[in-house]
């Protein structure tokens, strides 16, 4: 299973995007963390802005809509051009609709969970979904602490995704870095979400090298 590494932008200097999404380049996806001020006590960015990282970036954008009613609003994000569209199953009345209506619009349709949220109801539903994210911190602010006792369900996760024979990736997205990213591989990921790691880091683009190393070589140990 291949990994991926997905920089997230959030903790990039807004001001100057362009050079931002430059720095990480070697990277698989850009992790775009959209968020409304209602589902998560934090605000950044909306659909325009997405617009303008879609026509200057290098890499294909990941987005990951921490927001209310994300019926509504996601569909727009995959119409836009995101490779990957991320909602929250707290936060849509009809997760398997709304993923079907994302890949009709020709994106990669992902299901997040908060920390605390079962992924049980969904594990007979993951054909419908191209990556499920169990998050690793409560979602809102980059920064925080991996959260290491959501690496069972990311066990779970993966044992019926090779139960069902399916190819659904398995993002982990909060406190991923070289200390944590093994264990997460471990469990059964292969999408790293890494925010403070790779531009708290003097060298984004070797940062992003060293966890692909580590993920990748905890995962072959699991092949
Ligand atoms: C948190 C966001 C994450 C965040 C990760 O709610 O969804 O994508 O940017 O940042 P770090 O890697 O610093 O935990
Ligand atoms: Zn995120």
């Amino acid at each position: 299973m291949t990994v991926y590494i997905t920089p997230s932008i959030l903790n990039a200097d807004f001001a100057d995007l362009r050079t931002e999404l430059e720095r990480i380049a070697n990277a698989d996806y850009v992790h775009v963390d959209v968020m409304d001020n209602h589902f998560v006590p934090n605000l950044t960015i909306g659909l325009p802005v997405v617009e303008r990282i879609l026509a200057v970036s290098p890499i294909p954008v990941d987005a990951h809509l921490m927001i209310e009613d994300a019926d509504r609003w996601a569909v727009a994000y995959a119409e836009a051009g995101c490779a990957s569209v991320t909602f929250h199953v707290e936060a849509a009345a009809a997760p398997i609709r709304l993923a079907r209506e994302i890949r009709a619009a020709g994106a990669r349709a992902t299901i997040a969970f908060r920390p605390a949220t079962s992924v049980e109801p969904f594990l007979p539903h993951l054909r419908e979904f191209d990556m499920v994210l169990p998050m690793t911190v409560e979602p809102g602010f980059g920064g925080q602490s991996f959260i290491d006792t959501v690496m069972p369900k990311v066990t779970a996760l993966r044992q019926a995704i090779t139960e069902q024979n399916l190819d659904t990736w398995i993002q982990v997205d909060g406190g991923v870095s070289r200390d944590t990213v093994t264990a997460a591989a471990a469990a059964g990921a292969n999408v790293f979400v890494a925010g403070s790691a790779v531009y708290g880091a003097p060298d984004p683009a070797a940062e992003i090298t060293a966890l692909r190393e580590l993920a990748t070589s905890a995962r072959q140990l699991l092949a």
